[in-house]
């Protein structure tokens, strides 16, 4: 058998990895400025996250959600601590689309309607729902295409009003900070004026924090820099730092029901244990601190690069746009300067995602790599 190839790859295979190096077969190290689409959050083998997950592993590594596992309700008690949204509840799955899945049944069967509010430029998955709600024809087919979904630009307020006053959306589903869209970030205001319309219009508020969560942005969630409540909040990525797991953050107001959500691998022994470890090293690390820190000396460098027209994002989730297609840049940036960079939908921005706990030399070695591929 081979492989269903549906990938466009690089041509080096990382076998090995420590905090934010990659090496490969001959031992040639990179840097990791992307942690494979966002994913890696404390560092590649961290230590606490080896032990944990290997522990766990020697004790139980899988039993269904038909007898209860304590260690899910650790995660949530963790969850709520470090997230702030204590009296919150949670649902455990496995993917970002998953997670968006759930959250847009569960706000459905909260009101009962079926049309979505998504936005242009937004990512949220490849499963059915999530990927009509994506806005990129090119991944939605035939059998995706029945959903009921209304797009608006960001900032459209008074679009956005008009369609929320009909009262007939069941959600709307927006990203803390666009990531495959290009790095880019919905105003204050305008998540404020989508937050009151909804609570006037009985309209489920999803913010999708599978990329921009977990301290990426320099706090816990994105949107938090803004001080909006949504009433569902879907993460993953960060979350497991590479073991597959997500989630849905759920607020008191949307009740369960037995049977209404489900699945057999999420919430598993390993995935809670992946994902304790993940909280664990942010709060004792000070990693939420530490990454707004850094981001700030990060976008101070990239800013200070002549060809550079303008960085967006927050934390350690930064845009890079320039004037020109990055897709050469990048396969500079990996084959000569061995760093791993993204990309975005928009062509000319390079999108940077390391590690949350990368070091002020490594950021330095990355602007040096930039510097060396654009001279
Ligand atoms: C904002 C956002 N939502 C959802 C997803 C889908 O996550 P997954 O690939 O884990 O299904 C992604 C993946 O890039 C994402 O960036």
């Amino acid at each position: 058998m081979k492989l269903f190839e549906v990938y466009s790859l690089f041509d080096v295979e990382p076998v090995e990895a420590d905090g934010a190096l990659l090496f490969d077969r001959q031992g040639n190290k990179y840097l990791d400025f992307y942690g494979g689409h966002a994913v890696i959050s404390i560092g590649h083998g961290h230590p606490h996250f080896v032990e944990r997950i290997t522990v766990q592993l020697g004790k139980l590594a899988f039993y269904s959600n038909s007898v209860p596992i304590s260690l899910q309700k650790d995660l949530a008690h963790k969850m709520g601590e470090v997230s702030g949204y204590f009296n919150w509840n949670l649902f455990l799955c496995n993917s970002g689309a998953e997670a968006n899945e759930n959250a847009m049944k569960l706000a459905s069967a909260h009101n009962g309607r079926d049309k979505v509010m998504a936005f242009t430029g937004g990512f949220h998955g490849r499963t059915s729902l999530a990927v009509a709600v994506t806005d990129n024809p090119n991944i939605v087919f035939p059998v995706n295409e029945g959903a009921n979904i209304v797009r608006f630009n960001f900032e459209d307020f008074d679009g956005t009003k008009t369609a929320l006053e009909n009262g007939d959306i069941c959600c709307v589903i927006i990203e803390g900070i666009q990531g495959v869209g290009g790095v880019v970030e919905p105003s204050t205001e305008f998540l404020s004026h989508l937050r009151v319309l909804c609570d006037e219009t009985d309209t489920v508020l999803i913010l999708d924090e599978v990329q921009s969560g977990y301290g990426r942005s320099g706090r816990f969630f994105a949107h938090q820099h803004s001080f909006v409540q949504p009433d569902i909040i879907s993460i993953a990525k960060g979350m497991g730092n590479g073991f597959p797991v997500g989630g849905i953050l759920i607020h008191p107001k949307l009740k369960a029901k037995a049977g209404m959500l489900g699945t057999t691998f999420g919430g598993n022994h390993l995935a809670c244990a992946a994902s304790l470890a993940v909280l664990e090293v942010i709060e004792s690390e000070q990693l939420i601190k530490k990454v707004a820190q850094t981001g700030i000396l990060f976008r101070k460098e990239l800013e200070s690069i002549n060809e550079v027209k303008e960085v967006r994002g927050k934390g350690l989730m930064l845009g890079v746009e320039f004037d020109f297609p990055v897709a050469e840049m990048r396969k500079k940036m990996l084959y000569e300067q061995h760093v791993f960079t993204g990309s975005s939908s928009n062509k000319n921005t390079l999108r940077l995602l390391p590690p949350l706990n990368i070091s002020e030399k490594e950021v330095h070695l990355c602007i040096e790599a930039l510097k060396n591929v654009l001279a």
